[in-house]
C-alpha cells in the first residue's frame, strides 16, 4: 500500500461503521481521507460501500460509530449543520431517479440553488452555467421522465453543478454515459479541479481511474484495502485482486515490457498513466539503446 500522507484531507471519515436497518454491516471501521482540490476515485466491487460512504459525505446517512469531518471538524447533524454541509459538498446520487423529481429538466436543475436561498438571477445564472458545463442546451424545457437514462445523469450532474459547490461527489457519474460523453464529462470534472474544487467519483472502471484521477481508494467488504497514487495502487496485484478489480491495462503492458527487458526493469521508474507516456518511455528506452549500439560498436 503507498503510504505517503495524504496532504489536508478536506472530507475524512473516521473509524466509521455503518448496518442498515437489516443488518447488513456496509462500512465496517472505514477511515478514508479525501484530499482537498485534487480528483479523487474511490474503486471497489459490487457491495464494497462505495455508495454507503458517499451518503454519510452528505449527511444522508450518519455513522453508528466513528465520525466524517469536514476541514477537520466533525460534521454536526442539525439543521444548520447540515445546510452548511450540503452547501459545501454536493452528491450526484448513482441513481438519477433518486435525484430527479420535478416535471422538467430547467426546474430540477433550479431546485438545488433555490433551495440554498439565492436570488432569482443568480439561480439563473448558475442554471445556464451547469447546462453549458454539461452539454444539456437542447433537453433543458424537456419533461424529465422521458429522458434516456444517460440523460437523466448528465441532469443530475447540472443540478450538482448549479449550486457550485467545493467539493463533488459523483457516484459512477460515467456509467451509461457513451465514450463521447463520458470523455466531456471527464474533462468538465478536470476543469472542476483545476478551479480547486475538489472531485471524487466512483467507479469500476480502473482505466478510467488510472488516467484520471490523482489519488485512489480500494475499499472491500466495507474497509479500505489501499490508497495513494493510481500508478502506485494498482502496481500491487494481489491488492488488485482483493479489490475485484482488474490491473489497468496500461499498467499491464509496462509491466511486462519491462519482464521482457524491452524496458529497464527499475523499481524507482514511475509507470505510466496514458498510452502517452508509454510511447515516450518506450521511445527513451531506444534512444539509449541506439546510443549504447553507438557506443559500443
Ligand atoms: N437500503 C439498504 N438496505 C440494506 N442493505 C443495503 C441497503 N443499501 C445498500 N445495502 C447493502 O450495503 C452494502 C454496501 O452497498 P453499497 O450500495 O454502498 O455498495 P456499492 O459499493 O456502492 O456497490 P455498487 O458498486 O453495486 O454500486 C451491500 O451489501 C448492500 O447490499
Ligand atoms: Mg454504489
Amino acid at each position: 500500500m503507498d503510504t505517503a500522507r495524504v496532504p489536508q484531507p478536506i472530507l475524512e471519515a473516521h473509524r466509521v461503521t455503518f448496518a442498515y436497518p437489516d443488518g447488513t454491516v456496509a462500512l465496517r471501521d472505514l477511515s478514508v481521507a479525501i484530499p482537498r482540490g485534487r480528483r479523487t476515485a474511490i474503486l471497489g466491487g459490487n457491495g464494497c460501500g462505495k455508495s454507503t460512504l458517499f451518503l454519510h459525505f452528505d449527511g444522508i446517512l450518519r455513522p453508528q460509530s466513528g465520525t466524517i469531518s469536514l476541514d477537520g471538524r466533525p460534521v454536526r447533524y442539525d439543521r444548520h449543520g447540515l445546510a452548511d454541509l450540503r452547501r459545501r459538498v454536493g452528491l450526484v446520487f448513482q441513481d438519477p431517479d433518486s435525484q430527479l423529481f420535478t416535471a422538467n429538466v430547467r426546474q430540477d436543475i433550479s431546485f438545488g440553488p433555490t433551495n440554498l436561498g439565492w436570488s432569482e438571477a443568480d439561480v439563473r445564472a448558475g442554471v445556464d452555467q451547469a447546462v453549458r458545463d454539461t452539454e444539456i442546451e437542447d433537453l433543458v424545457d424537456r419533461p424529465t421522465h422521458l429522458l434516456s437514462y444517460g440523460q437523466k445523469k448528465r441532469v443530475a450532474i447540472a443540478g450538482v453543478l448549479a449550486m457550485a459547490p467545493e467539493v463533488i461527489i459523483a457516484d459512477e457519474p460515467t456509467a451509461w454515459l457513451d465514450p463521447e460523453m463520458t470523455a466531456k464529462l471527464l474533462g468538465l470534472l478536470d476543469r472542476i479541479a483545476a478551479q480547486g474544487r475538489t472531485v471524487v467519483i466512483s467507479t469500476h472502471d480502473v482505466e478510467l481511474a488510472m488516467a484520471w484521477a490523482d489519488h485512489v481508494v480500494l475499499l472491500r467488504q466495507g474497509t479500505l484495502i489501499g490508497t495513494g497514487r493510481p500508478e502506485v495502487v494498482f502496481c500491487d496485484e494481489v491488492l488488485v485482486r482483493e479489490a475485484r478489480l482488474v490491473t489497468p491495462t496500461i499498467l499491464r503492458a509496462f509491466l511486462r515490457l519491462q519482464e521482457r527487458g524491452l524496458l529497464p526493469a527499475n523499481a524507482s521508474a514511475r509507470p505510466p498513466r496514458t498510452v502517452d507516456q508509454l510511447v515516450d518511455l518506450l521511445a527513451a528506452g531506444a534512444e539509449i539503446r541506439d546510443e549504447l549500439a553507438r557506443v559500443g560498436s
